[in-house]
């Protein structure tokens, strides 16, 4: 295949706003039950006698900010800090430093927070260039809370989100829809709603970690976006061309944005043959780097990690590799086939 059939794809994972999920860490300081890590394994299953550890934290400070800058370099537009909890990271602060002034139409630098530290982080953060907290709120009482992430500390969260909405440009509150959460779910979007912040509601994701309660606690969006219809929220479907499609229930200030997973998500041709399909909510939208240095291009899919750091030190190739990459996987094609290692390499 010609690379540019594959550079192809590889804008079209670019236009429909494609994102990377960089984790900085696979730690954190709450045991969410139903956490994905990012593909990882999940800091609640590391507490068990188990043997299964964190990833070895190995990419360095000055290799994210070199994969940073060429990603902005080839003009990915979403890029995520996520973890474990990125605030706990040592890394993040010399890796937000890095990033230059931009318009948000440029890209978008967006973390992802438990909110815990938030408050003690928001001096620092604040003069950096963020365009976006993505605040997960799961829980509006420190019961529930503690059920959810075993940890209690709910009035430190609705703080930090208040004060946060003076700072950022953008914020977000995330919840997952739960049984833990069921009864609180119309209390955390009246929040977002008194504060004027969108909010998005999410359903759980399958991964192999929460396998064994997956069906009693995935829970339906339907009927919250039903009653917010009565409250007289206006619905329309966001289908974006990349990843899950969304309700969107629009009031005067804010949205309420549902995933439901009967609305489906947008698959590539690497999809078609997966053997984990069937239950892949995500579908494809997001290229996921790890604190080792490795990325894979979908959640489910750790069979498909590649090593980016060696072509951190050269951050040519790096550049060459990335859209041939993303190209092959969008267009089902095996890269060991591609061997687009040795082709950006004598290029
Ligand atoms: C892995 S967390 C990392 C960032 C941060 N620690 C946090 O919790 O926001 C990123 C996002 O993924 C969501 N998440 C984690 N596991 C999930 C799952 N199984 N299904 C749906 N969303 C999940 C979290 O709620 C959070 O909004
Ligand atoms: S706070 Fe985020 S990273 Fe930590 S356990 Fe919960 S979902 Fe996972």
């Amino acid at each position: 295949m010609h690379d540019e059939e594959l550079l192809k794809e590889f804008e079209f994972f670019k236009v429909k706003e494609g994102r990377f999920r960089i984790s900085l860490t696979t730690t954190c300081n709450a045991r969410c039950w139903f956490c994905h890590n990012e593909g990882s394994i999940p800091p609640v299953k590391i507490d068990g006698k188990n043997g299964l550890q964190h990833k070895t934290h190995t990419c360095s400070t000055q290799e994210y900010i070199t994969l940073v800058e060429t990603l902005i370099d080839l003009g990915i537009s979403r890029l995520y800090f996520t973890g474990g909890e990125p605030l706990i990271s040592p890394k993040l602060d010399p890796i937000l430093e890095s990033i230059p002034l931009h318009e948000k139409n440029e890209f978008k630098v967006i973390i992802a927070t438990n909110g815990i530290l938030l408050k003690k982080k928001l001096d620092s953060l604040s003069n950096k260039h963020i365009d976006k907290l993505k605040i997960s709120l799961h829980a509006f009482s420190d019961e529930s809370m503690w059920n959810i992430e075993r940890t209690r500390s709910i009035d430190v969260v609705k703080a930090s989100i208040v004060q946060a909405k003076e700072i950022f440009p953008e914020i977000e509150i995330n919840t997952l829809l739960m049984p833990e959460n069921q009864h609180e779910i119309m209390d955390i979007i009246q929040f977002a709603r008194d504060l004027q912040i969108d909010i998005e509601i999410l359903e759980l994701v399958w991964t192999n970690y929460n396998r064994p309660t997956y069906t009693e606690k995935r829970l339906s969006t339907y009927d919250l976006a039903e009653e917010l219809i009565k409250q007289g929220g206006r619905e329309h479907i966001n289908k974006p061309g990349i990843g899950v499609n969304l309700k969107m229930i629009e009031f005067e200030n804010c949205s309420v944005r549902l995933m439901d997973n009967s609305l489906g998500s947008s698959y590539v041709e690497t999809c078609s043959a997966c053997p984990l399909k069937s239950s892949c909510v995500e579908g494809f939208w997001s290229i996921r780097v790890d604190p080792e240095g490795f990325a894979q291009p979908c959640l489910l899919r750790s069979d498909l990690r590649i090593d980016l750091k060696p072509l951190i030190h050269d951050p040519e190739s790096l550049k060459k590799f990335i859209p041939l990459w993303i190209g092959a996987f969008m267009k089902g094609i095996d890269i060991s086939e591609l061997d687009i290692l040795e082709r950006v390499r004598n290029k």
